[in-house]
């Protein structure tokens, strides 16, 4: 049985994420998409509501045979992934610049953790440029996110962002 972990803010879920989860659909028996309850920062969305929209998101995915878990967590990554026996991580590399931070998470969960197995995976070429935090930015300030997140997530942003 090879269950991943795919960990992240997913504040929100980008469709460059979706592209990370559908490919890795083929590579694992079970993905365990881990949305972080991380108090110190400043959500758009609660860890709930990510979660509730990833899954939302994920209806409309083939997981082939592959079974797909949305879940929450706190604390060290690599706890929580022992916890569910997990025998590898999933990321998704954009840029040259994600690769510094990633080659140190990476390195400092194998010393933690060494069965657990980081694996990375290339972002498709036309979405490498973005970014929840980026999307987030642009569209608060009117701008259009259309096709950038899932229609399900632009909606929630939409009501978020214009309607409250
Ligand atoms: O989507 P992000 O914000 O790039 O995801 C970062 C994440 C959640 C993978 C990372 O912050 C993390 O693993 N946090 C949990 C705390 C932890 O284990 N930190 C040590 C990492 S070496």
């Amino acid at each position: 049985m090879k269950r991943a972990i795919f960990p992240g803010s997913f504040d929100p879920l980008t469709i460059g994420h979706l592209d990370v989860i559908e490919r890795s659909i083929d590579l694992f028996d079970e993905i365990i998409i881990s949305v972080l309850n991380n108090p110190d920062k400043n959500p758009m969305f609660s860890p709930e509501e990510r979660c509730e929209m990833i899954e939302k998101v994920l209806t409309e995915v083939d997981s082939k045979e592959c079974n797909l878990i949305v879940d929450s967590f706190q604390g060290l990554l690599v706890e929580y992934a022992k916890d569910k026996e997990a025998n590898a991580i999933i990321r998704g590399i954009r840029a040259v610049s994600d690769y510094e931070y990633e080659r140190r998470m990476a390195l400092m969960n194998k010393r933690l953790a060494p069965n657990i197995e980081t694996v990375f995976l290339m972002a498709a070429e036309e979405y490498s440029y973005v970014s929840s935090r980026l999307l987030k930015q642009v569209f608060t300030l009117g701008g259009k996110v259309e096709g950038l997140v899932p229609r399900v997530i632009e909606e929630k942003m939409t009501e978020r962002v214009f309607k409250n």
